[in-house]
């Protein structure tokens, strides 16, 4: 296995200017290829919601189905750092709640570290679960739990006075003692502003090339999903090639084709007269040939 990475191991990754590499895993399959890429930290994030259980936004995600997801993230992995995304309401409402079910996501989840969204507003909680022994990430500008508030999904910080508010929350958080922070859709220059202030690094998603590092949803960058949004590069098309393997597969069963010899268990002979001795059944009967 290769080195443990540990919210510590971010810091340091800062320190010697190497670039942090997260993605979204909400599966066993998906978050043991990603270990395996050498990627240095997944993020189960309530962005499955969208992704995939079919919601229209985060907001209706439960603490339940967050665990379900964690627990089958943290079954495939060993090295790298797993973060769970806390939804909507879990931790907004007070602190006792929210150091609870932070707590959920490590004792069920075996998380390593979870993630809120906003600035001020969650600073109790931030440090309340920090000293819980939960190490904690924040998230600021772009924050889709807000979206009722927001009314779109349009970058935030592009005027002065929203940008300054977006720094002073980045430094609370820092304060509060968060191990690192994801800048969500925020123009370059701002997180280059705050990626400078910050000792703790930042993470971006739609927020240039000056963060520490950088995150993407998955399922946006396999082609999987609906979503687009000038952040998101494409690696792959994976939706296309899945229509291709299913509608050929549609097309071989249908033709026959498919299953061929290769996939078909048979009987040894001696097993099969035994069986046809003991059914009383003649060679026509169970011929297996094409014609039959
Ligand atoms: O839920 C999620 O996937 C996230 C990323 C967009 C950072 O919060």
């Amino acid at each position: 296995m290769s080195e443990k990475i540990t919210s510590k191991k971010f810091q340091k990754m800062k320190r010697q200017g190497k670039k942090i590499v997260m993605l979204t895993s909400y599966d066993y399959p998906t978050a043991k290829i990603l270990e395996d890429c050498g990627i240095e930290a997944i993020l189960v994030g309530d962005s499955l919601g969208n992704t995939i259980l079919g919601y229209k936004n985060t907001l209706p995600v439960t603490m339940e189905e967050m665990i379900h997801h964690t627990k089958a993230v943290t079954r495939a992995t060993g090295s790298v750092l797993v973060i769970a995304d806390m939804p909507f309401k879990s931790y907004q409402i007070d602190v006792e709640s929210a150091v609870q079910n932070a707590s959920r996501f490590v004792k069920e989840g075996k998380a390593e570290a979870v993630k809120v969204e906003g600035g001020r507003e969650v600073i109790g909680q931030v440090r309340a679960i920090r000293d819980a022994g939960v190490p904690v990430m924040g998230h600021l500008g772009l924050t889709p739990q807000k979206i009722l508030q927001f009314g779109s999904y349009k970058p935030r910080g592009m005027e002065a006075k929203g940008a300054k508010e977006i720094i002073e929350d980045a430094l609370k958080l820092e304060k509060a003692g968060v191990f690192s922070v994801v800048l969500e859709s925020i123009p370059k220059e701002l997180a280059k502003i705050i990626t400078e202030k910050l000792d703790i690094p930042t993470i971006g998603i739609g927020a240039g090339p000056h963060c520490d590092g950088q995150v993407l949803v998955l399922h946006d960058m396999l082609g999987l999903s609906e979503f687009r949004a000038k952040f998101v590069k494409r690696y792959t098309d994976l939706k296309s090639s899945i229509e291709e393997s299913v509608k050929n597969f549609l097309k071989d069963v249908r033709k026959g084709k498919f299953p061929a010899e290769e996939h078909t268990y048979e009987m040894g002979e001696e097993e099969l007269d035994k069986l046809k001795d003991c059914l009383k059944l003649g060679d026509a009967d169970i011929s297996t040939s094409e014609n039959a």
